[in-house]
């Protein structure tokens, strides 16, 4: 069978806040590490979201974007598997976020959750601007101008994705609709192979009688990894399968992120806000000394007194770093005030110190040269830009904009 995942696509965006922390390492880049080698990967900085909320202080925002490209190839991004690129640097970003917001309803947006939330928490800065109410259109107009199968983000990030297939549905709806739809579909069928096409009729049965989101995620996998559809083609049986027109600007489905609990130094979650932050490529003396000051279970005042693993920042690491036998050592040995909180964390500052170590290594060559960072950066926001033309031009041909 022609299914490949291979040919799947996946895309994720990160805002440029800067070095990163060991908090987005474990929320985020070290998931997009092992995407990289099973699906096509599209990876970029979203320097535009970072202005949405940081729209006066932007001094900063090109070095912001290097550290970070620095941190994600150290972490073992790799531009030989992924394509790695900057927002901004493909204006189709922008021109289809313009299209889409015509199609809009307002009260979308407004009822976005992160719309009031922010607001409300970054009171010291004015979001009642246009921009800032945009951001999940413009995070959509990223998504869909790939059109990727799957969208990593975290819990946060969901209704974001919802608000993006939504928006999706409703483009296909409203441009979509061609005569003889149904005509054409079955023509591009004929493309596919009839062993293929057998298949694909089967999985859109089963989708259509039963519901089946496995056969529909199937049937487009089918499509996805299909070498000889033109892109029209595609659409069509895309669309073809829920039984709409064409799907121009596929849905594409949230994976879901497992983010684990990565406390910062004062017990509180890691965050660059909080000041409590282990940077990814900080220095290991700095790391073990931050790691030797971090807050513990505070009923142990004194070694003698025991203490509960489960009210203690430092294992909620230990559950990262260390192994199950590691943690019960630890576990035990707090509870009955066998070991001190220094013993505690010893084998938990070799370990974080082991996975910075390498990390630095790696991303040494990039500091060095921060020309190579950019000429990869070029060579992804090329590649990036060559998807996004294409769907550009579909997209302007749908709504009535193909001058010739
Ligand atoms: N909004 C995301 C965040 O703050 C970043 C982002 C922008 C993104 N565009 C995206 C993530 C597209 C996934 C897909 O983390
Ligand atoms: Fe935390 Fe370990 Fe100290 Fe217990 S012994 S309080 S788990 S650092």
């Amino acid at each position: 069978m022609s299914q490949s995942p291979a040919n799947t696509r996946v895309l994720s965006g990160m805002r440029p806040t800067g070095a990163l922390h060991l908090g987005n390492y474990h929320g985020a880049l070290k998931n997009w590490l092992d995407l990289q080698y099973q699906y096509d990967c599209y990876f970029f900085v979203a320097d535009w979201h970072a202005l949405t909320t940081g729209y006066e202080d932007t001094e900063h925002l090109e070095e912001h974007t290097l550290q970070m490209v620095i941190d994600w190839l150290g972490a073992g991004l790799n531009p030989a598997a992924a394509t790695i690129f900057i927002q901004s640097q493909v204006p189709e970003h922008a021109e289809l976020h313009l299209l889409l917001s015509m199609i809009t309803p307002l009260g979308w947006l407004e009822r976005v959750p992160t719309y009031k939330d922010q607001q409300e928490q970054l009171k010291e800065k004015d979001l009642a601007t246009y921009g800032f109410l945009g951001y999940p259109l413009l995070q959509s107009a990223d998504i869909l101008l790939y059109r990727p199968s799957f969208v990593p983000v975290g819990e946060d990030q969901v209704a974001h994705v919802e608000i993006t297939r939504e928006i999706a549905r409703r483009f296909n709806h409203l441009y979509g609709r061609e005569p003889e739809f149904v005509a054409k579909a079955e023509k591009a069928l004929k493309n596919l192979g009839s062993k293929t096409a057998d298949l694909y009729r089967t999985l859109r049965k089963a989708y259509q009688e039963t519901g089946d989101e496995a056969a529909l995620e199937q049937a487009r996998a089918l499509l996805d990894g299909h070498g000889r559809l033109t892109l029209a083609d595609r659409e069509r049986l895309q669309g073809f399968i829920e039984g709409t027109g064409r799907s121009i600007l596929p849905e594409p489905d949230v994976l879901l992120t497992a983010t684990p609990k990565v406390p910062g130094l004062d017990g509180r979650k890691m965050s660059k806000s909080y000041g409590n932050t282990l940077g990814l490529r900080e220095d290991p003396a700095e790391i073990a000394r931050k790691l030797k000051a971090m807050q513990t279970d505070p009923a142990r005042a004194r070694r003698t007194d025991p203490g509960d693993p489960a009210k203690c920042p430092v294992f909620d690491l230990h559950a990262i770093y260390s192994s199950t036998a590691t943690q019960e050592w630890a576990a035990s040995g707090c509870r009955s005030a066998g070991i001190g909180c220094i013993e505690c964390k010893k084998p938990l500052i070799d370990a974080v110190v082991v996975e910075v170590e390498a990390i630095r290594l790696r991303a040494k060559e990039y500091e060095e040269n921060p020309d190579l960072v950019r000429s990869i950066l070029a060579e992804g926001c090329e590649k990036a830009r060559d998807a996004a033309r294409a769907t550009m031009h579909e997209v302007r041909a749908a709504m009535g904009l193909n001058y010739r």
